[in-house]
């Protein structure tokens, strides 16, 4: 927990829909289904990386430039998994990149960089 409310409510939806997803490439979702909720999840982490941004650049948070690197790499790994389901379906490698990519991405960016973040927010606002 980051102790800025918006972040920490916002982490806990991503974490829980990233969870909706494997679970459904589980047990067989078709790819119309499992796009579906990879665009949601797209769309919202936009959300949530445009917010954070706002307050970066409100705040001068110093380590602005690399925190917005890693949101790029994020945007990246969404692109990726939209094609891969494009391309292959949803199946047990769906579930592999899922993890490889977009849970190791987030966990260790929510963890790190975002509690950094945070602990300057929290002093700034
Ligand atoms: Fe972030």
């Amino acid at each position: 927990m980051s102790g800025v409310d918006t972040i920490d409510g916002q982490h806990k939806l991503i974490i829980k829909k990233i969870g909706e997803l494997l679970t459904a490439c589980k047990h067989g979702a078709g790819p119309e289904e499992a796009l579906e909720m990879v665009v949601f999840m797209r769309d919202y982490c936009e959300e949530h990386f445009l917010w954070e941004e706002e307050y970066m650049v409100k705040y001068n948070y110093p380590h602005y430039l690399s925190h917005v690197r890693q949101h790029r790499e994020c945007r990246k790994y969404f692109e990726n998994i939209q094609e891969h389901v494009e391309k292959n379906g949803v199946g047990p490698d769906t579930v592999v990149v899922v993890n490889k990519k977009l849970v190791a991405w987030l966990l260790s960016h929510i963890r790190n960089t975002d509690l950094k973040m945070a602990e300057y927010l929290r002093n700034e606002m």
